[in-house]
């Protein structure tokens, strides 16, 4: 477990780019695995959950070979999984176990599907509960966690409410509904990442979006369209961006280029959150690549005001919330962050961790049941301290940020957790910090 030395920095500067997106490589991954014939995934995500994804739809029977950021998926259409001899592992993702869950729960085999320690405490009955409803059998330790064992079963399409703002709940009926009887639909009660409904659509599957519902005609089992393998590119990960954006924010002196990021509209609430406090911000240029948008960022220093993030914000910015609270000593204002309980059930308790690690670099800090408030630059400047990051990618990542404007070293301790979502992160970071 390798700790790491994180020392004061004066600005940013220069160019840096971020992996491959990992929501997208996650459902490329996937449905390059149900297509016939070869897909070319070029920047696939270097992230240790995506890899964990592409384990599983080898053992599933997917063709995989990878060369550097480049993956070739050969599949053998949506009814050509085979059962898979030893358990599924999906690692740390929670993408990878609520989506497969989805793709699973139609098959006429019976899979086993589990994770690491974290993984096997997080809520799995949000996917279980409507997938049952479409007619699969599953099961799950105390009904909530996994392991999962997903038997055989004949699914059949539902109209599905969400009673959560979910992209993976979301993805995991859609998939499932490709191996359905009819149709199904889901509508969502906030806006989430639409990546399932552009990355079917690019594999050749029809999606009819009506407002906040999105639907699907069951292709795998009543024999309608086919998926296709396609060549395609993964944008940069906009969550990722983040700490980028972030860090050069915090210095007056900064002026990074943050090349290749994914805009899609669902996940660029993060950049009007940055822009409604005051961060010099701008999009350098904008392209389209598989229905998703592109572009590069320039991002300059400025001194952030800080604010709230609520409501509706929270689903589009959840994983950029853990970045936005470890900034909050450096703003005029502080952040206060509302109606996020969700963020309790994530890698970590994400709450409790960024509480934990803010008081340990002398913020001030309140926590609440579905949020935190963190006192801005007035309640004195943060100083290095030991960070546990409570092997939580995201966490280690937005404190590694923070110690660049700190008073003295900070070392995370168990850094490499950061691999999950950005394995060279420390390197990067360290490329584009002038000291
Ligand atoms: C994801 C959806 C979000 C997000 C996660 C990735 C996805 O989770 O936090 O990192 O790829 O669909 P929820 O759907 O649980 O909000």
């Amino acid at each position: 477990m390798k700790k790491q030395t994180i020392h004061p920095a004066k600005y940013l500067t220069g160019g840096v780019e971020p992996p491959g997106d990992k929501s997208i490589s996650h459902r490329y991954a996937m449905l390059a695995a149900l297509a016939e014939g070869t897909s070319e995934l070029r920047h696939f995500a270097a992230s240790a959950d995506c890899h964990s994804t592409l384990d599983c739809m080898k053992s599933l029977g997917a063709e995989i070979k990878i060369d550097k950021d480049t993956v070739r998926v050969t599949g053998r259409g949506a009814e050509g999984l085979k059962s898979s001899w030893r358990q599924l592992d999906a690692g740390n993702s929670g993408t990878t176990i609520r989506l497969l869950t989805g793709i699973l729960a139609g098959q006429n085999f019976t899979t086993k599907i589990s994770g690491d320690a974290s993984l096997q405490k997080r809520p799995m009955g949000r996917v279980v509960s409507p997938l049952r409803q479409m007619g699969a059998d599953i099961r799950a330790r105390e009904d909530n966690f996994a392991p999962l064992e997903l038997r055989a079963a004949k699914l059949r399409g539902i109209h599905y409410k969400m009673p959560m703002a979910s992209a993976q709940v979301k993805s995991a009926v859609l998939l499932a509904g490709l191996f359905a009887e009819g149709v199904t639909s889901v509508t969502e009660p906030a806006l989430t990442r639409d990546h399932t409904e552009l990355a079917l659509e690019e594999f050749g599957i029809t999606v009819e979006k009506n407002g906040s519902s999105i639907q699907i005609q069951g292709a795998g089992g009543s024999g309608g369209e086919k998926l296709q393998a396609r060549s395609i590119d993964v944008p940069g990960d906009i969550s990722s961006a983040v700490f980028f954006i972030a860090a050069a924010s915090m210095f007056p002196d900064s002026n990074l280029l943050i090349h290749n990021v994914g805009l899609n509209p669902t996940r660029t609430a993060i950049l009007d959150v940055f822009a409604s406090m005051g961060a010099a911000l701008q999009v350098v240029s904008l392209r389209s690549a598989h229905g998703e948008v592109v572009g590069d960022l320039s991002v300059k220093g400025t001194s952030l005001k800080g604010g709230i993030i609520e409501k509706e914000q929270i689903p589009l910015v959840i994983d950029e919330l853990p970045m936005l609270a470890a900034l909050g000593p450096y703003t005029e204002e502080g952040i206060e962050i509302r109606d996020a309980k969700e963020l309790r059930v994530k890698e970590s308790d994400r709450i409790a961790a960024l509480v934990e690690n803010l008081r340990r670099m002398g913020a001030t800090v309140d926590e609440r049941p579905d949020g935190l408030r963190v006192e801005g630059r007035k309640a004195g400047r943060l100083r290095g301290a030991e960070i546990d990051p409570h092997a939580d990618h995201r966490i280690a990542m937005a404190f590694a940020v923070a110690a660049l404007a700190a008073e003295g070293a900070t070392t995370i301790r168990d850094a490499d957790c950061a691999g999950v979502s950005y394995p060279n992160f420390y390197n990067d970071l360290d490329r584009v910090a002038e000291r």
